[in-house]
């Protein structure tokens, strides 16, 4: 999309706009360049997936664009950067006819499918050998576009194939959608492209853990999380869940001028066209092969890789690669017969809902869990699954003895899909929620607003224990040696109690425990002495609060220079923070009110827990105020904790190479950022090893 000179160019105006504070002065000749630098870094951030600015660069960029188009609401045009942001709810979505139906694909699940449909093309053809393209299947929700006069008009949904709901306004969200495209210089003046809406799996693990924080019940898979996105009325909400789009098909072209000749001839070079004019098309990811045996191997292999990808998908499709023969082979009134889908081992599997067990988190939620007959789902073995609250369990019609289909979405919990109730034989018995808490037996309770019945009794055994778990885990203040079990061992004894307990811990004790030896004993209290210096924002994620999940506690870490400036702060102040909603504010004020907390903190501090946070840690940092940037694999330290040591010290992690970062670090196979730093002499590259002296300094 954007040649090497056009980058060089654009980097060097970003900076200069980055560097000209109030000097360069935005007027209507020089609008377009700034917007054309914001549209140059959404594609490398959105579509690159290889930003070059930070976000912070890119915020102070598009505010500067937003200011001056509010004052000059003339200079606005369709497809400025701004005009993304929604214009309020939407009331329904239109329908709208798709300018050719959206056929659906002929799927294959091994090869003998391959080599019979193979043969059927061959015949059809009469050719001897047929050169495919081989693509990922996404695993998302279907869409068409239409650009006309280089501007996206509209975004449809693929309904039943004919007719679909016009959600624009959502589509508008996509940033690695473009609202303009150079079409007309193709000789295009309208195209519809078909593609798929996803969510990437860390967005869908980050939007599911929300869901399970505010005790409503997570998605399935990304598929349904894309799919329902798509459908909200709030265009800023849709914005939030960071959908990305890849187009694969482009189903109509209407030309200019009808007599021109035109040169694309083959499905991969569509591909390339749309990716040359900014989608995120799948250019990376495609393959082309002559003959069946060859897609064969191909399919194989990228199964294989299938977990290592960052989004979802559910195979592959093979197409056949001339455009000519895909026209002269046709459709069925189903599917092309040019193109199969080939779908990899399934991820969903049956088993039965044997019985149910009910556990108190930290914050006495109780979680209805199913155990079920253990079954292998993608190559792990679930034995017991959530089932969340007690809506989820009437909404799902789950009993006792049913047969139940569950899916396991990449690094996701596996959750249950539905129950099979057509198996039914009469002998299924209800669940029956419990009226109190299973551990202290105190009477459960429910808000009006909430689906969760909660033990509301804090010095309930099972919240402290899950207080104590939590705070030790690895996002939290990562207390090697103290995982799960130990801990729930160490409570039933009585040498932990509560969380200050874990600094109190009684070593002599340990020995007379079963299986722990000097070694480990030394490495515990390694471990957690250690612990003792974590950032704070650990320290505030390890608290438990709810709503704070590891963003917003690395947002509040940011802004006080100890733990007790949470105390001083109002509602107001704290939801002029990034992301902090009244929700949030309401939860840290109640927990920093409540006394118990308050003497547990005193008591952390005194048992020499840091309880300051980054400010006051950066003015002693030795890297104080000096940006980093890593690229490539590190092998001795994992990327989080080598940037987490630079922010500890005062350092601050830039997103992309610009004139001002200081030092880029350099790991194995690192590529073009190492590149584009070595043409800014001021940037320091420093190699794994350097790294690591400079850290000790
Ligand atoms: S081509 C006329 N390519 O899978 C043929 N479809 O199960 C247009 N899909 O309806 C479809 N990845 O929503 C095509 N690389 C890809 C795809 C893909 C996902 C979806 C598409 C289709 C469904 C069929």
């Amino acid at each position: 999309m954007y040649s090497k000179q056009q980058t060089i160019i654009l980097q060097a105006q970003t900076n200069e706009w980055l560097e000209a504070d109030n000097s360069k002065k935005l007027d209507k000749n020089n609008i377009e360049e700034l917007r054309n630098i914001l549209r140059f870094h959404e594609h490398r951030y959105y579509v690159e997936n290889d930003s070059l600015i930070s976000d912070y660069e890119y915020d102070k960029l598009y505010k500067a664009l937003e200011n001056f188009e509010k004052q000059h609401t003339d200079f606005i045009t369709k497809n400025s950067p701004t005009q993304r942001v929604g214009v309020g709810l939407i009331k329904d979505f239109p329908k709208t006819q798709h300018l050719v139906p959206m056929l659906s694909l002929e799927n294959s699940y091994d090869e003998l499918d391959l080599l019979d449909w193979d043969r059927k093309v061959k015949e059809l053809s009469g050719l001897s050998e047929i050169e495919y393209s081989i693509e990922p299947k996404f695993d998302g929700a279907s869409i068409s576009l239409v650009y006309e006069n280089d501007l996206l008009l509209r975004g449809v949904t693929r309904g039943d194939g004919e007719i679909g709901d016009d959600i624009t306004p959502n589509i508008f969200q996509i940033k690695s959608i473009p609202l303009s495209a150079e079409f007309s210089k193709h000789n295009i003046h309208q195209i519809e492209i078909r593609g798929e809406i996803l969510i990437n799996k860390e967005n869908f693990k980050k939007y599911n853990e929300g869901l399970i924080e505010e005790g409503v019940p997570p998605l399935a898979n990304p598929r349904n999380a894309a799919a329902g996105s798509l459908r909200i009325k709030d265009p800023s909400i849709v914005r939030k869940r960071n959908l990305e789009g890849f187009l694969y098909h482009v189903s109509f072209i209407s030309k200019i001028k009808e007599n021109i000749q035109e040169e694309t001839k083959t499905h991969s070079s569509l591909l390339k066209l749309l990716w040359d004019l900014g989608f995120r098309s799948p250019q990376k990811e495609l393959k082309v092969v002559s003959g069946i045996q060859a897609v064969i191997n191909e399919v194989n292999n990228f199964e294989k890789q299938r977990d290592s990808l960052p989004y979802e998908i559910d195979g592959m499709v093979i197409k056949v690669n001339s455009l000519d023969l895909q026209e002269k082979l046709g459709m069925t009134s189903h599917h092309p017969r040019w193109a199969i889908a080939f779908k990899f081992k399934a991820r969903q599997a049956s088993s039965k809902l044997m019985s149910v067990e009910f556990q108190v988190g930290r914050t006495g939620a109780v979680t209805p869990v199913a155990k079920i007959q253990p079954v292998s789902v993608g190559g792990v073995t679930v034995s017991s699954i959530s089932i969340h609250n007690e809506e989820y369990i009437k909404e799902k019609n789950l009993k006792l003895g049913d047969s139940i289909l569950i899916e396991r979405s990449g690094d996701v919990i596996p959750q249950i899909v539905q129950s099979l109730t057509a198996t039914r034989n009469g002998s299924e018995k209800e669940i029956i929620f419990p009226t109190e808490c299973p551990v202290c037996k105190q009477p459960l309770s429910k808000s009006d607003d909430e689906a969760v019945w909660r033990c509301v009794n804090i010095n309930c055994n099972a919240q402290i224990l899950e207080r104590i778990i939590h705070f030790a885990s690895k996002d939290a203040m990562d207390i090697k040696n103290l995982g799960d079990a130990g801990i729930k061992k160490f409570f039933q004894k009585g040498l932990l109690i509560d969380i200050p307990s874990i600094y109190e811990f009684d070593f002599n004790a340990l020995k007379e425990i079963e299986g722990l030896g000097e070694k480990s004993i030394s490495n515990l209290k390694e471990a957690i002495q250690k612990s003792k210096h974590q950032p704070m924002h650990r320290l505030i994620y390890a608290l438990g609060i709810r709503y704070v999940g590891e963003t917003t506690a690395k947002t509040l870490a940011q802004h006080i220079e100890n733990i007790f400036d949470l105390q001083k702060m109002n509602e107001e102040e704290l939801m002029k923070l990034e992301d902090v909603g009244i929700k949030v504010a309401k939860s840290v004020q109640a927990f920093f009110q409540n006394k118990d907390n308050l003497n547990m903190l005193k008591k952390l501090e005194d048992l020499g827990v840091q309880i300051e946070g980054k400010k006051q840690e950066k003015s002693f940092g030795n890297l104080n105020g000096q940006t980093f940037l890593f690229t490539g694999t590190l092998s001795s330290i994992k990327r989080s904790d080598a940037e987490e040591m630079v922010e500890s010290q005062g350092g601050i992690i830039l997103g992309g190479v610009s004139s001002k970062l200081n030092y880029l670090v350099t790991g194995e196979d690192a590529g073009s950022k190492l590149e584009k730093a070595r043409k800014i002499p001021s940037i320091k590259i420093l190699s794994e090893e350097e790294f690591k002296k400079l850290l000790l300094n």
